[in-house]
């Protein structure tokens, strides 16, 4: 892969898995024994917010138990020794790229580590617990607060710098994620139709590997320090 100056990399639940994170799908349709509609949707919030804060919450500490794997820690390296420009766009909400080293991190579905307020739309660094009485530190309403998650039949966040990337990359690289789930699953024919080389790093063939010019399927802690040692020689 010569000429690479711009590179788009596309990371999901499958790079934390070697951290102990669960995958989405690989859980069977449950999240912690949640249907999804219970835990990651509007109406399901709007239905029962203890619960969903009291399961953010849980997902939030549980941060601290797990460490970034060998695949974080290489693309941390990548984007901070690469000549060209590394746009990383994550569908994961945990932390683990930015303690692997990366200092520019798309969180297109949104972090666990961050807070919202539906009242003023103020955002900022959340550690702690959430709850249903937890005062927004700027507008200082009570019970507005939510975990800053992209929840189903939300926008992902930073759609338009995403795409401009996109137009502009040589080399498309997407890691660890089913392409399940749109508009993500549909960034390599995107890249494609801008001209950009795609690759896919997963443990196994997805429903979107035809749509890559280049599959390799392991586990991501060997196959992506491989590839970005590829990238960096
Ligand atoms: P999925 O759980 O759908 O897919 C994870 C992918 O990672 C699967 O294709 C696995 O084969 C692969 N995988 C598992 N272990 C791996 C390993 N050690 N190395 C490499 N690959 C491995 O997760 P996502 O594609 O991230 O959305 O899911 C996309 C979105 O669906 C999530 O962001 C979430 C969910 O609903 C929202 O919360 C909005």
């Amino acid at each position: 892969m010569s000429n690479i100056e711009n590179i788009v990399i596309l990371t999901g639940a499958g790079i934390s898995a070697e951290s102990g994170i669960q995958t989405f799908r690989d859980a069977g349709g449950l999240w912690e024994g949640h249907r999804v509609e219970q835990v990651a949707t509007p109406e399901g919030f709007a239905a029962d917010p203890v619960l969903v804060h009291r399961f953010y919450n849980l997902r939030r500490a549980a941060l601290t138990t797990v460490e970034p794997n060998a695949a974080h820690i290489a693309l941390g390296r990548l984007q901070n020794v690469f000549a060209g420009e590394v746009t990383l766009v994550t569908q994961n909400v945990d932390d683990l790229h930015e303690r692997g080293g990366a200092s520019r991190v798309i969180h297109m579905h949104g972090e666990l580590l961050s807070g919202f307020c539906a009242a003023c739309s103020h955002r900022w660094r959340q550690a702690e617990d959430l709850s249903v009485e937890t005062v927004c530190p700027a507008c200082h309403t009570v019970g507005g607060l939510r975990p800053d998650i992209v929840w189903f039949g939300e926008m992902p966040y930073q759609m338009d710098r995403i795409e401009r990337a996109l137009r502009g990359c040589d080399l498309f690289v997407s890691i660890g994620t089913s392409g399940a789930v749109y508009p993500a699953a549909g960034f390599v024919q995107l890249a494609h139709a801008y001209g950009a080389q795609t690759l896919e790093l997963n443990l196994e063939p997805t429903q979107g590997s035809a749509f890559f010019s280049e599959t390799r399927n392991g586990p991501a802690t060997q196959l992506v320090p491989e590839w970005v040692n590829s990238i960096l020689s």
